[in-house]
């Protein structure tokens, strides 16, 4: 009996797909298709496949070509597959010519024409619609934002919005943007939904305007400086039927989410402490050193390191203290521990002091440990008393990172959804209220 194999996605399954089946079945007596998991094409940047694994696979089934369907779950499976399902050709579309050529030490490798004219891609790119986002601010992580944008389907970055109308044009012209504008009520016409990049006490007004406006948001970090003002947005989007995202991009990420599982779990037992640390070194003249602009340690990087340990421990915070180093009326370094009734964490934060970056999580069990920068997270351990069952996770973390949460924000207003599981309303407004708690000075004590 001679087995043909072949893999693919095989989204939104259409007729190129069924001719490469029936091509490749025919050159043999048995034909095995692989099937790539959910996880294997985010993990290779494909972010936009629209049907899951299992509806792919039913879709492939129902062609009726498939004697055999496997999942492709990571690199090097073809080899595996190969050699323990004892196939004799390799089967690929054209689009693959030479790519697939390592694996003619194993079995026949036989490239079979592909269907001119259809992709996946064609058919994700005809059946979205495209929302027009503006951004309001033209700084660092707005420049960022948009080559991200660029990889995910169903956006397109169309304008910006800066009082200084020579930074708004600059920021058109670098990135070929329609329009630039310096008055709020032109640009937001022109929009579905904004991302907010504005400096920090900026935030609280320009998503409320936009939400007032009718349009969905993403706003970065920190979201807003005050619980009232955070669960006064969210009231405000979800009776407009709107999304609101904070952009904690490392809630997003791959890497952080499957920690989060594997921690929630109970692989390293129940969890007693949390270490989060992210220092960024800068120098003046910056908004960062600047005290009326909400500058700090505090408001620059407790938003991801609290996300880290409200999504490890919760919101039933018993009581929180910090420690500051203080220079011109900012903190420099600020130490924060945060007590739960059954757990502790603690933040170390650096804009003017360097500290490790690292996140560790320790348990009854055992701990994981992830080296700086953790908050990019494509690595990390788990560690145990017995070192012969640690083990270690890598990730891919394409790209600035940004892609994921834009992804998450395309697709909640898509789908209609107005909460998200990678930072929940509730969990963003926690946030907020720490950083408030420290603002006002509760239980902050000079060093
Ligand atoms: N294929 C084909 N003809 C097409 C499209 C795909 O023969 N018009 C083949 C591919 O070469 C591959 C298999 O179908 O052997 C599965 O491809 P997949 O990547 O799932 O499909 P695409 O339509 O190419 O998907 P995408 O646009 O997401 O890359």
């Amino acid at each position: 009996m001679k087995k043909v194999i072949t893999y693919g996605t095989y989204d939104l399954l259409h007729q190129g797909h069924i001719n490469l089946l029936r091509r490749a079945k025919e050159l043999g007596d048995y034909l095995i298709v692989g099937v790539t998991s959910d996880s294997f094409d985010r993990g290779r940047g494909k972010l936009n496949v629209r049907n899951n694994v299992l509806e792919r696979v039913e879709a492939v089934k129902a062609t009726g070509y498939a004697d055999e369907i496997v999942i492709e779950d990571y690199v090097g499976q073809k080899i595996d597959d190969i050699q323990k399902y004892d196939v004799d050709i390799f089967a690929i579309g054209s689009d693959w010519e030479g790519k697939f050529d390592y694996l003619k030490e194993y079995c026949q490798v036989v490239y079979l024409p592909r269907t001119e004219g259809i992709s996946s891609t064609q058919l994700r790119e005809e059946s979205e619609t495209v929302f027009r986002v503006g951004i309001i601010g033209s700084g660092r992580i707005a420049k960022r934002f948009v080559p991200e944008s660029k990889v995910v389907n169903g956006i397109k970055v169309v304008s910006v919005l800066n009082p200084d109308e020579e930074e708004a044009k600059s920021f058109c012209e670098q990135f070929q943007l329609e329009s630039y504008h310096t008055d709020f009520d032109a640009f937001i016409r022109g929009v579905d939904a904004v991302y907010v990049a504005s400096p920090h006490l900026t935030h609280y007004n320009y998503t409320k305007r936009a939400l007032l406006a009718g349009k969905h948001v993403l706003c970065e970090i920190p979201f807003v400086l005050s619980e009232a003002e955070a669960q006064e947005l969210y009231s405000l989007a979800a009776e407009k039927r709107l999304v609101l995202l904070e952009a904690s991009k490392t809630a997003h990420c791959p890497g952080f989410m499957h920690l989060v599982t594997l921690v929630k779990s109970g692989i390293i037992g129940e969890v007693v402490d949390v270490k989060a640390s992210l220092s960024k070194m800068v120098e003046a003249p910056t908004r960062e050193l600047d005290a009326s602009q909400a500058g700090g340690s505090m408001t620059e990087h407790a938003p991801l390191t609290l996300m880290a340990i409200i999504k490890l421990l919760g919101r039933d915070i018993a009581d929180a203290n910090f420690h500051s180093k203080m220079q011109d009326g900012v903190d420099i370094f600020t130490k924060g521990v945060i007590n739960f009734p059954h757990a502790t964490a603690s933040i170390t934060l650096g804009i003017g002091v360097k500290t490790e970056g690292n996140l560790v999580v320790s348990g009854t069990k055992g701990y994981v440990y992830v080296p700086a920068p953790w908050w990019l997270t494509d690595y990390f351990e788990v560690r145990y008393e017995d070192q012969t069952k640690n083990r270690k996770y890598f990730y891919s973390y394409d790209g600035d990172g940004l892609r994921y949460e834009i992804q998450e924000f395309i697709s909640m207003i898509v789908n209609g959804r107005l909460s998200s599981y990678r930072l929940r309303r509730r969990e963003s407004i926690a946030i907020a209220r720490i950083i408030e708690q420290y603002r006002n000075h509760t239980d902050v004590t000079e060093i």
